[in-house]
């Protein structure tokens, strides 16, 4: 960046495939970042990938795109983590596990030494426990290391919820708490439209039934098979989900999401991370919301960090 630049919002992107170039041009277009450093082990991927974004500066913003090694990352604010292993069809996200573990075991170290302060934001699956184990490879305080939890997954639940009523999904108040995965758990007993809750009434002409509400939960749940199956791969809605979450903690918003968080007891689990609300803001992970939930929903969501559990016990870190 050159020395006429007061405020360097610099980003490095830790795995330059689909999803790590959908949050890159993401925060490249919305002009969140303003110095964009790409890193992938395969230097060639990351040094294209640079140059053809940054010819894009023209009609976008002015962000300084460059690739480079870790070293490169020295003063960058946030980090993404989006290297590793993707799904191949008709695999879950905990088969990537024990693949990605050694590629986190690379990592991690290194974003340490050269840039100890950023804030972390980890998309590689499966995202809770890559999310816990870097938290225990690091030495960096775990509320910097973020993974992007059940962000995605309330995304699809609030759009596919918002596209029932024929509505913008901003007014849905709905979220996915859990795995980002196969055991994740839809709140339906919090979900609203104008502050009504969604199960207790007609809303414009249309009153949820069993069978839609099943529907929709099978979507959300089976939305990335579906989309690998017919792309091979997903990573659109996944860059919005960072550039937002890098906008959030940018602008100290203090907003509620349900991002991949450590456990310390609540509901009954730790030694773990879970997709859960909680505060964001300029200092990562602020607070953890007390929430109100059905004894099915408590039920579902003690299963899902149990399932995680287990796989975190059989890792060696
Ligand atoms: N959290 C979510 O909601 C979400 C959504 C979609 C995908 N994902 C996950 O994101 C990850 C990336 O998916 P993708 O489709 O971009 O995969 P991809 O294969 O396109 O990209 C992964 C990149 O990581 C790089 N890489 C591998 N090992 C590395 C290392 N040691 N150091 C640096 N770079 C390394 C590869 O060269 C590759 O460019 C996967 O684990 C996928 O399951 C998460």
């Amino acid at each position: 960046m050159d020395e006429n630049s007061k405020v360097v919002n610099k980003v490095g992107i830790v795995g330059c495939g689909h999803v790590g170039m959908a949050a890159a041009s993401s925060l490249f277009y919305s002009g969140l970042a303003s110095d964009l450093v790409l890193v992938d082990h395969n230097k060639n991927l990351a040094a294209g990938e640079a140059m053809d974004l940054m010819h894009g500066q023209g009609y976008a913003t002015r962000c300084h795109v460059s690739s480079g090694d870790y070293s490169n990352l020295v003063g960058a604010r946030y980090i993404v983590i989006s290297a590793g292993v993707s799904q191949k069809v008709g695999e879950t996200r905990i088969n990537l596990l024990n693949r990605n573990i050694e590629v986190f075991k690379q990592i991690i170290p290194k974003l340490d030494k050269y840039c100890p302060d950023a804030i972390i934001i980890i998309a590689t699956n499966p995202v809770d426990i890559m999310t816990y184990a870097s938290q225990e490879i690091s030495s960096r305080p775990w509320q910097k290391i973020i993974g992007t939890g059940t962000m995605l997954d309330t995304s699809r639940f609030r759009a596919l919820i918002g596209e029932f009523y024929g509505i913008d999904p901003r007014s849905v108040h709905a979220m996915v708490l859990g795995e980002h995965g196969d055991s994740e758990v839809p709140l339906w007993s919090s979900a609203t439209i104008a502050g009504q809750s969604i199960l207790s009434q007609e809303f414009l002409g249309k009153k949820l039934s069993e069978e839609d509400k099943n529907k929709i939960e099978f979507s959300v749940k089976n939305a990335a098979y579906q989309i690998i199956e017919k792309k091979g791969h997903t990573n659109w809605a996944i860059g919005f989900v960072i550039s937002h979450l890098v906008k959030i903690i940018e602008n100290d918003q203090k907003t509620i999401l349900p991002i991949s968080v450590r456990f310390e007891g609540e509901l009954g689990l730790s030694g773990l991370c879970l997709g859960y609300p909680c505060v964001v803001g300029v200092d990562g992970i602020e607070k953890k919301m007390d929430m109100r939930l059905d004894e099915s929903e408590k039920e579902s969501l003690y299963k899902s960090g149990t399932l995680l559990r287990s796989c975190i016990q059989q890792l060696d870190l």
